[in-house]
């Protein structure tokens, strides 16, 4: 069978990079995606120290012609697109105004939505056509356990309004497009990682990056006929694969 070539968007770094190099140990041909050109090659160069053999081309998703140029490349270099990794993601919560829909600027939920709801969709819009020309895909979306509507009320979490609210936009556009795909073999999910040792998470997160990896890589490597428009837990916390309340 011709290697499965998989997009991790976002991943010279932090949750992406464990997930690329996760996944370019299961034969499967990584493309490291990040919006510098040095970060990506950086990574590809410390992957490469381990032996590990992974592809890289610039993509940043909230830019169109960006992602033109990259989905040019990727038809002309490989011709297919069989896993999506939406990864690339940000999350104001350390800025004041983040801290209550009070005060949140429009401005910082703007931002946020641009990066994690509608660059997911342009980015989707455009490796799409591929998986349908071989009528296989897997689309894995990184979302987190603070977007699930049952959460919304809860004391635990920081209100976030722009990141939990994005990210709710994400889970949604997940059900939609699973929605829309129902009956083929492109599936669609979406996952919380859990609170990762990250640039976002920080030091004091109690999981590394490759603990919150292992989600991602279960669901790109799903088997026909699997889950179709599901949220998942990270599989570490209930021993497999459970999915979440929306
Ligand atoms: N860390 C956690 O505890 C945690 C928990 C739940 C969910 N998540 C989710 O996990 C994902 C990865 O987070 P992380 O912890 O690895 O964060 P991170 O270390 O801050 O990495 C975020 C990645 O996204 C990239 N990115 C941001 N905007 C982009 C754009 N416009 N185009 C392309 N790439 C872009 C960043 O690239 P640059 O370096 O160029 O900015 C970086 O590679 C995010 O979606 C996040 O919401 C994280």
């Amino acid at each position: 069978m011709t290697q499965r070539v998989a997009v991790v968007t976002g991943s010279h770094k932090g949750l992406g990079y464990a997930i690329a190099r996760q996944l370019a140990q299961k034969e499967t041909q990584v493309i490291v995606t990040s919006r510098k050109e040095q970060d990506g090659r950086a990574a590809q160069q410390r992957l490469s120290q381990e032996n590990i053999q992974v592809d890289f081309h610039p993509l940043d998703v909230t830019s169109d012609a960006s992602v033109q140029q990259f989905t040019t490349w990727l038809q002309q270099t490989y011709g297919r697109a069989d896993i999506l990794v939406n990864n690339a993601g940000i999350n104001p919560t350390a800025q004041p105004d983040e801290a209550s829909l009070l005060t949140v600027q429009l401005e910082t939920m703007r931002s946020t939505f641009e990066t994690n709801v509608l660059a997911i969709v342009r980015i989707t819009q455009a490796l799409l056509p591929l998986m349908q020309a071989q009528n296989y895909g897997r689309i894995v979306n990184v979302s987190t356990e603070m977007a699930s509507f049952t959460s919304m009320g809860s004391d635990y979490y920081p209100l976030a309004p722009s990141y939990r609210l994005s990210k709710m936009g994400l889970n949604g556009l997940t059900a939609i497009l699973a929605k829309e795909l129902q009956g083929t073999n492109i599936l669609v999910n979406v996952y919380s990682p859990g609170w990762l040792q990250t640039d976002m998470g920080g030091s004091s997160a109690p999981f590394t990056a490759d603990e919150g990896a292992e989600t991602a890589v279960y669901l790109a490597t799903l088997p026909e006929g699997g889950a179709q428009g599901k949220f998942f837990a990270e599989m570490r916390k209930f021993g497999g694969a459970v999915a979440l309340p929306w």
